[in-house]
């Protein structure tokens, strides 16, 4: 079974975070981020997990003043294992569209601008340009492994007749941290926890190991921890992690991403479930459909885990639905719809309190999880903290109320309540897209200079 973890040991994994922090995959300037003044159309491309969002930003002039036009469309699972071709031609096709929706004329002189967000692990070479090193959260397409992202989506809008100009490439943490960033100046880290997790955070270029003695304009970088990837002999990892982990496309990666995200929670509840049949007779026998990997779904939020954990119905009635129609196990008592919550509710519980260890990691990184703090009297409570702010975006802390709780409840633990009412999670609804967007604006007509 599934045990309750110790807080020790995610504080343990709290100080190994702060080596993960400077292993970044990547670090992106940011030292115009915020795009005060800037006027005009922007257009944004979200491509990372199970939907594929299009954005069209008007921006006024203004800080804080922007209309935005969002399309979302769910990604065809045969374009996530195909061929790149495929998979590009679709997201210029629906770019087209939103183009022709806004009577922005595509044959138009002036070219626009986008930022594309692309949420795999990427080289980056350039604001606007990167090498993708592989692909996680169930995708496959293995020719575009080694290829420049930012240059094949240029070609696919060149071929398609859209005279647009990929202005940056950026990871959904880094759009999201922007639109935090832009909205509310303390943001200082953006989270991500939907189909996969990740985070990023604003760091000192001298505290960042690969940019010692690197000039740069703002004195600072946006490091996109890629920490989907985190592996720690402090992660409670069961033998549930350890098939599911063997028998993913990704064997041996993300390991992090694995106990926490909305595309494998619903599974390792669906394995609990399953051996629990197999040595016991509280399921009755042994249903074949419990055997069917992702039986339970693979979503952003992992809908039917959070349905059931959150049914407060007192006969579970949405609990003995979702047995029946989803994993064909019809019937069963409610002793046992029970425990199939109890279930939901340990694998839910485990991934924020390590979604939680991550969070406290960077704060620690960055000084920001008290240790920094001014004293002012004679006691812990009489310290000033500075408020700080942690954009947080991705449906398994949006939709799943459990969730959220939980995760909330583990930084509080960590933290210490004087810290952690300092410590804000602000939901940037869109902000891994509208973000780019933003960034787009502000890289529009300036040449970039410091990009590792
Ligand atoms: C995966 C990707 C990462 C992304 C995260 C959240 O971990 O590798 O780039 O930020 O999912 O979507």
């Amino acid at each position: 079974m599934i045990v309750g973890v110790p807080p020790v040991c995610y504080f343990g994994m709290v100080f190994e975070f702060l080596s993960c922090c400077n292993l970044a995959a990547l670090s992106v300037s940011c030292s115009c981020i915020l795009p005060w003044s800037e006027k005009g159309t922007f257009y944004g491309l979200d491509l990372g997990g199970t939907n594929f969002r299009v954005l069209r930003v008007e921006l006024g002039g203004q800080r804080s003043s922007f209309d935005r036009d969002v399309a979302q469309q769910a990604i065809p699972p045969r374009l996530m294992t195909g061929r790149s071709e495929d998979l590009f031609d679709f997201i210029a096709s629906s770019l087209q569209h939103l183009v022709e929706k806004g009577n922005d004329s595509e044959q138009s002189p002036i070219i626009k601008e986008l930022g594309f967000t692309f949420s795999f692990p990427v080289k980056q070479t350039s604001v606007s340009s990167g090498i993708l090193i592989k692909w996680t959260k169930g995708f496959a397409i293995t020719d575009m492994v080694g290829k420049e992202v930012a240059g094949v989506l240029q070609q696919t809008l060149a071929r398609k007749g859209l005279n647009m100009q990929v202005a940056v490439l950026v990871n959904n943490t880094v759009g999201t941290l922007a639109l935090g960033h832009y909205h509310d100046a303390d943001t200082v880290a953006a989270v991500i926890i939907g189909t996969g997790t990740n985070a990023c955070y604003w760091e000192r270029t001298d505290a960042i190991i690969k940019c010692q003695g690197l000039l740069t304009t703002s004195g600072g970088m946006v490091v996109n921890m890629e920490w989907g990837n985190f592996w720690s002999s402090h992660m409670p990892r069961t033998s549930y992690d350890i098939e599911l982990d063997a028998e993913s496309p990704n064997p041996n990666d993300q390991g992090f991403e694995k106990m926490i995200s909305g595309m494998y929670l619903g599974d390792i509840v669906r394995r609990v479930i399953l051996r629990m049949s197999q040595e016991s007779d509280v399921f009755g026998p042994v249903f074949s459909s419990l055997s069917v990997p992702f039986a339970l779904g693979y979503a952003s939020m992992t809908p039917l885990m959070a349905a059931m954990h959150e049914d407060d119905s007192p006969e579970l009635t949405k609990v003995a639905r979702i047995l029946k129609d989803d994993l064909k196990i019809p019937d069963l008592p409610l002793k046992a719809r029970k425990l199939v919550v109890k279930v939901c509710d340990v694998v839910a519980r485990r991934a924020a309190r390590l979604a939680a260890a991550g969070i406290v990691g960077i704060l620690k990184k960055i000084g920001r999880d008290g240790s920094g703090c001014i004293r002012v009297g004679r006691t812990r409570s009489d310290t000033k903290m500075r408020r700080t702010v942690v954009a947080i975006e991705g449906s398994l802390y949006t939709q799943y109320t459990m969730f959220r709780e939980y995760l909330h409840e583990a930084l509080h633990e960590i933290l210490g309540e004087d810290i952690a009412q300092h410590v804000i999670l602000k939901v940037t609804e869109d902000g891994s897209g509208t973000g780019a967007a933003l960034l787009a604006a502000s890289h529009s007509s300036k040449s970039v200079d410091n990009v590792q």
